[in-house]
């Protein structure tokens, strides 16, 4: 059946601005590390995809990697992109990233020109596309001076291969850095991806500070610190879920009875809110403007409603907020 997409699409999404770019991005994103490979079931990721386009989200981030088997998740896009939703792409922001391993030998990983710029022709040719909306460098790279692998994003967004260019994975300190150097090339650094959530709080020692000062957007990944933050794990590991996946890259060893106890607690303060703990957890990142956009991952459209339910109550009381703060501490 031929994808058409929900005339309202507009209506209940809030957009947000990326820093000071002139881009914005839906208050929540969809990410497609898990349950977009070859390893899911094609028709329930399709009508996932389906369902975020028809709801506003119209950010969608893949990365050469993602799978398994690793490219996996950009050609199935890809796939859904050209056979359903090819007259909305100038509607869509795609994201792709290169950093970590993807091929074998000297040029398939970290953060070199060669490797970028080969990695982004690859991401291209398997989602069939002309241009990617944003391109990242994936995580710093120690040992290729920081000018070259800016300069690789400045090249691509030379080329017309990419629209923005962004960062992921760094640090405070080498993100002021990377964002002079892009800027001293003409290519604003307008978008940074760390991992952000109730249970990862390494940002709020600097790097917000440097976004924030800087004018770059925050995308926060992992917000549900993958699962963790819902109703995933209360009753145990379910079959199906991240932490029962031999691929999964949540381990069975981190659902601990201290992180359980923590979660139990959260949802009370969540059901007092009138909101599941996945919508809490949502809000409380959006509650920071400074966070441009919050990128979700599901592996079913309920979970995904749930998530996007977060944005009818993203406003907390003082006494909320301390409360949480009271479970993160203890
Ligand atoms: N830049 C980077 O280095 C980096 C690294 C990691 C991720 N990311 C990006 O961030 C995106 C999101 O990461 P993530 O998948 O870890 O995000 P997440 O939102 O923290 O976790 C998503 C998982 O949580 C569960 N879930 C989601 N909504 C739920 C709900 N309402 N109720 C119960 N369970 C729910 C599902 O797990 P089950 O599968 O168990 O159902 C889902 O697969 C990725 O797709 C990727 O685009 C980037």
């Amino acid at each position: 059946m031929s994808y058409t997409a929900n005339s309202a699409r507009y209506s209940s999404m809030q957009y947000r601005r990326c820093g000071i770019s002139g881009l914005k991005l839906p208050a929540l994103s969809l990410g497609l590390w898990h349950n977009f490979g070859d390893v899911d079931i094609y028709d329930n990721f399709r009508k996932i995809i389906f369902k975020a386009f028809d709801e506003g989200i119209t950010h969608f981030d893949l990365a050469n990697n993602y799978g398994p088997p690793l490219g996996s998740a950009e050609k199935n896009f890809g796939i859904i992109l050209g056979k359903d939703m090819r007259n909305y792409r100038d509607e869509m922001i795609i994201s792709t990233k290169a950093g970590y391993y993807m091929w074998q030998g000297p040029y398939g990983e970290w953060g070199s020109r060669k490797y970028l710029l080969s990695s982004l022709d690859q991401s291209l040719k398997r989602m069939n596309l002309e241009y990617v909306d944003i391109f990242y460098s994936h995580r710093p790279d120690p040992e290729t001076p920081l000018e070259e692998t800016m300069g690789a994003l400045d090249h691509a967004v030379r080329l017309g291969k990419a629209i923005y260019a962004g960062v992921s994975n760094y640090n405070a300190e080498m993100t002021a850095k990377a964002y002079d150097i892009l800027k001293s090339m003409g290519t604003p650094c307008v978008i940074h991806q760390p991992k952000y959530s109730m249970l990862e709080r390494w940002v709020e020692g600097g790097l917000m500070d440097v976004l924030g000062e800087k004018g770059i957007g925050c995308i926060a990944f992992s917000p549900l610190a993958q699962g963790l933050l819902t109703n995933r794990y209360l009753e145990g590991i379910p079959e199906g879920s991240r932490a029962s996946k031999p691929h999964g890259f949540l381990k069975n060893s981190q659902v601990t009875p201290e992180v359980i106890e923590k979660i139990r607690k959260l949802n009370s303060i969540a059901s007092e809110r009138g909101q599941s703990l996945a919508q809490m957890a949502i809000a409380w990142l959006l509650k920071d403007e400074r966070v441009t956009s919050v990128l979700i991952g599901a592996s079913s459209v309920s979970q995904l409603s749930d998530n996007l339910a977060a944005l009818k109550n993203t406003g907390f009381e003082k006494r909320e907020l301390q409360k949480i703060e009271e479970v993160l501490k203890g």
